[in-house]
Formats: structure tokens, sequence, C-alpha cells
């Protein structure tokens, strides 16, 4: 399985997180159509396999070899099975990085995030060594703000990711 050969990034107590593969690409085209995904983060057009192929190596795939982290996927340590992604993003139109998250929601409700988000985050600061990592988050997703609470980072001011896009909440370390 592919699960067993990708060596993990992280270990968390119940999750795996390792660098996706084209080989996920199932995975992500049913992680990215979710509701809550569209919602909260956005509808990236994956419609198709090769969809989903594409915004692996165009987007995570891409990352890793630019920056040197990326979104990793989440898998169950008990049977492999994938539940998310999870991980580093750098955007053109942020200065700072961020913690970016997204779960099946067959799986929420258990500290899942917060445990895979919580590694991530230590991750970055100590083994990567960024100085700062935020959240950014739109104002109705109380799930996610209750996670980015729970990593430490309070409201900071507000931003927009795009010169027409919709204003959302930066979270950040305290100074
Ligand atoms: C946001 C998301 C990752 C949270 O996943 P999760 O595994 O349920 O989160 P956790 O179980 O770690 O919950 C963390 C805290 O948030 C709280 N929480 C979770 N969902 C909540 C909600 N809808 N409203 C209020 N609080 C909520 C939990 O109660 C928990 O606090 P507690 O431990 O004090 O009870 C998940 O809902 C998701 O994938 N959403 C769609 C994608 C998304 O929005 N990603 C973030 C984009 S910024």
């Amino acid at each position: 399985m592919n699960s067993s050969i990708t060596p993990p990034v992280l270990k968390t107590k119940r999750l795996i997180l390792r660098h996706l593969t084209p080989e996920d690409a199932a995975f992500i085209l049913d992680l990215l159509n979710q509701p809550s995904f569209i919602q909260f983060i956005g509808d990236r057009g994956v419609r198709t396999l090769a969809d989903a192929r594409d915004y692996i190596t165009h987007g995570p795939m891409s990352s890793y070899q630019r920056h040197g982290f990326g979104l990793y996927l989440a898998l169950l340590k008990d049977g492999y099975e994938p539940i998310g992604i999870c991980g580093l993003i750098k955007r053109e139109t942020l200065p700072d990085v961020d913690v970016g998250y997204a779960l099946l929601p067959q799986f929420w409700g258990q500290g899942l995030a917060t445990e895979a988000a919580t590694a991530v985050f230590t991750y970055g600061r100590e083994t990567l060594g960024i100085p700062r990592i935020v959240g950014v988050v739109n104002a109705d997703n109380a799930g996610s703000i209750a996670v980015l609470q729970k990593l430490g980072l309070r409201f900071e001011k507000t931003v927009r990711l795009s010169d027409d896009g919709p204003e959302v909440l930066l979270f950040a370390p305290e100074a």
C-alpha cells in the first residue's frame, strides 16, 4: 500500500502525516468536494481523478519542492485510513506561513484536527525554524477558529487573500 512506502513526516498519538503523492487522487477528489471544504476553504474545481492528480502535483508536491513543506495527508495509525489533510502553506498573497487543515466530516469532533495541527505547528516552529506561523479562517468557521485558539493563536487582523476576495480573519501568536 502506498501509505506504507511513503515515509511519515510526522507521527502523533493517533495519526501519521506524510507527503501526498498522485496515488492519493481518489481521496483528494472526495475531500475537496465535501460541502464543508467548498464552503470554508473554496472550490478548487477538482472534479475528476485527473484534476485531483494535477492538484496534488501543482499544489502540495510543488510546495514540498519549493518551500520544503506543504499540506500532508493525515492517516489513522490504526489501519492507515486517510482522514484529511494538514500542513503548512506559503501563499503568494500572505507574507506569513499559515497552518491549514481539512478532515472528512465523519472524523470531526474527536480532537483529530487539533492533534494534527498541533504537531504541524510545532514541526514548523522547531524543526523548520519558521518564527511566525498564522492561521486564516472565515469568521463563520467556529470549528476552525476553535482549533486555531487551541494552538495558542489569537485574532490579529482581517486580511484578503486576493484583491477581490472576501475578508478573512488572521490568527497569530501573541507578540
Ligand atoms: C475545522 C475542522 C478541521 C475541525 O476538525 P475537528 O477534528 O472536528 O476539530 P477538533 O475535534 O480538533 O475540535 C477542536 C475544537 O473545536 C471545537 N469545534 C469543532 N467544531 C466546532 C463547531 N462547528 N463549532 C464550535 N466548536 C467546534 C471542538 O469542540 C473542539 O473543542 P473542545 O476540544 O474544547 O471540545 C473540520 O470541521 C473541517 O475539516 N472543516 C472543513 C474544512 C475547514 O474548515 N478547514 C479549516 C479552514 S480555515
